[in-house]
């Protein structure tokens, strides 16, 4: 499958980068691409937890959230997706920059 990756990537925090991976995520799974949002903030866990809230009470389109501690390990599930999306840190870092790599690279 082609796979198109998006990063939404920002150094400040609570700009919406989650806001808008999840709006995006969910629009492009409306359209029935299936999609990956990568949660990068293995510590706060947002998007994560919004995925959990929406499985407990079956909201559709179905969107898939995965947390990520090394952007290297997302290969290895990319190739099931139409589209991955980061949702990035509230900083710039190794994780950040390799977000950004892997987007040059892939799309
Ligand atoms: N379009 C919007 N209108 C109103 N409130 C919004 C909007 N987008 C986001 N918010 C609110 O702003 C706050 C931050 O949004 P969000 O969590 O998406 O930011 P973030 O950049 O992912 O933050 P963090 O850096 O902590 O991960 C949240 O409380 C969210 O509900
Ligand atoms: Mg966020």
């Amino acid at each position: 499958m082609n796979t198109l990756i998006i990063s939404i990537l920002a150094q400040k925090g609570g700009v919406a980068k989650s806001f808008l991976a999840k709006l995006i995520g969910v629009e492009l799974a409306r359209l029935n691409f299936k999609v990956l949002i990568a949660d990068m903030d293995i510590s706060q866990q947002t998007t994560m937890r919004w995925w959990k809230r929406r499985i407990d009470s079956n909201i559709k389109p179905h969107v898939d959230v995965k947390s990520y501690k090394k952007v290297k390990d997302i290969e290895a599930d990319m190739k099931d997706y139409n589209f991955v999306i980061f949702d990035g840190l509230p900083s710039t870092g190794d994780k950040t920059t390799s977000a950004k790599t892997m987007e040059i690279g892939y799309n």
